[in-house]
């Protein structure tokens, strides 16, 4: 009787794998019954947030994250994700101290593309499809991933929103200039 109807995009590989991960890092069952409208928030391309180039961190249903109490639901030392520029997987990261650290990472890996997950219990980003790794600062400390991950700028706004913009300096970690631009 049921009919299967329409035929629903699939997101890539590494979008599944980023709401994979949002949906582990506590996503409710309503958040789960909002699954389509998540798909598809990914697919378009974002907005911006101005003349700067920056786009608003959004949460997993898409929308705007509420940088006080972001900082106040999260521990020092935290990096979760949150949609970053590009719709890409970003982790936010919150200081020792509890603010919101001046950079962001992208979450996507310098090998072949898989979302790399937080361990917080090794400190290190570690990716599950090669196992390459990156400190906590997103350094590649063991390939085969050839690159650290890219840096985007993070900020709080005056509307309590958490703004990503482009990362065009020298990246800190290597001392080099971006390679991601
Ligand atoms: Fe991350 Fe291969 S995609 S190690």
């Amino acid at each position: 009787m049921a009919q299967v109807s329409g035929t629903a995009e699939v997101p890539s590989l590494g979008r599944r794998q980023f709401m994979n991960l949002l949906m582990t890092g506590g996503l409710s069952a309503t958040a789960l019954g909002a699954l389509y409208p998540f798909v598809k928030f990914f697919l378009p391309a974002a907005g911006g947030s101005g003349a700067g180039g920056g786009i608003l961190a959004k949460d997993a249903l898409g929308n705007d994250i509420q940088a006080s109490t972001y900082l106040t639901a999260h521990s020092p030392g935290d990096r979760s994700l949150a949609q970053g520029p590009k719709g890409d997987p970003t982790y936010i990261v919150i200081t020792e101290d509890g603010a919101l650290e001046d950079y962001g990472l992208n979450a996507v890996c310098t090998h072949l593309g898989c979302v790399v997950p937080w361990n917080a219990s090794e400190n290190k980003f570690i990716c599950p499809c090669h196992g390459s790794q990156y400190d906590k600062t997103g350094k590649v400390v063991r390939g085969p991933a050839p690159l650290s991950l890219a840096l985007v700028h993070a900020q709080v706004t005056p509307e309590d929103k958490i703004l990503f913009t482009t990362w065009t300096e020298t990246d800190f970690r290597t001392g080099q200039d971006p390679w991601w631009t």
